[in-house]
């Protein structure tokens, strides 16, 4: 059954609105949530050996958290800083939800404990824009419709920006040829190095798109 232009229209509004949402998620309410939040307590359960003080810096402001040693950075980010951006997907390295930017490289949050990053310099997808004035990626995800339901996308984002500086910085992934020549930011290039960032919608020809366009605004 074809369905009414009414229907379409409310459709396109709706998906145009989530569109955005989507790009800069976890943007504007976690950092009003940030300043409002006490930070989540370790419990009193948890013994005094068990809890340890861990200072880094996230989006450029100096943190300090009291965390139960077993806390993962995707946790300490999430539930202590309430920067919700960050996604949890898998919790086990496997999709790439949780990727955040540490002292400039890209990591799974999942797999890393926050109390081995004393001193490191974290940034999350709030630190790349703001609803008003987005990061040339998530402008360009939201101008390739990279993203459906938009729960991979923080990951998506961080991963992407963090390709275009590895490829411009010359280390070489499992399909790049010629070792001695710089790096083209290729399809194969992209595809290879975003295959740790799983989109369960199958949004990737579109996020492809969007990671090139950024790649030739860069050339
Ligand atoms: S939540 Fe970390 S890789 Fe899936
Ligand atoms: S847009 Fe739905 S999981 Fe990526």
């Amino acid at each position: 059954m074809t369905p009414s232009t009414d229907f379409e229209l409310r459709r396109r509004t709706f998906l145009a609105g989530t569109a955005s949402a989507a790009a800069v998620a976890g943007i504007a309410a976690p950092a009003q949530a940030q300043q409002d939040a006490e930070t989540a307590a370790v419990p009193d359960s948890i013994e005094p050996a068990m809890r340890s003080n861990v200072s880094f810096t996230v989006n450029g402001q100096q943190q300090t958290l009291e965390l139960d040693n077993r806390t993962t950075l995707l946790d300490a980010l999430r539930e202590h800083l309430r920067l919700t951006g960050t996604k949890k997907g898998c919790d086990h390295g496997q999709c790439g939800a949780c990727t955040v930017i540490v002292n400039g490289q890209r990591i799974n949050s999942c797999l890393s404990l926050a109390v081995m990053h004393e001193g490191d310099e974290v940034k999350t997808i709030e630190g790349f824009g703001t609803p008003d004035d987005l990061d040339p990626m998530q402008q360009a995800f939201v101008d390739h419709d990279g993203f459906q339901c938009g729960y991979c996308t923080p990951g998506q984002i961080c991963s992407a920006n963090a390709v275009l500086e590895e490829i411009a910085g010359g280390i070489p992934s499992h399909v790049t040829g010629d070792l001695t020549a710089a790096i083209e930011a290729t399809d194969a290039e992209i595809r290879e190095r975003m295959s740790g960032n799983i989109c369960r919608c199958g949004a990737y020809s579109n996020i492809l798109a969007a990671i090139t366009q950024v790649a030739e605004d860069r050339a």
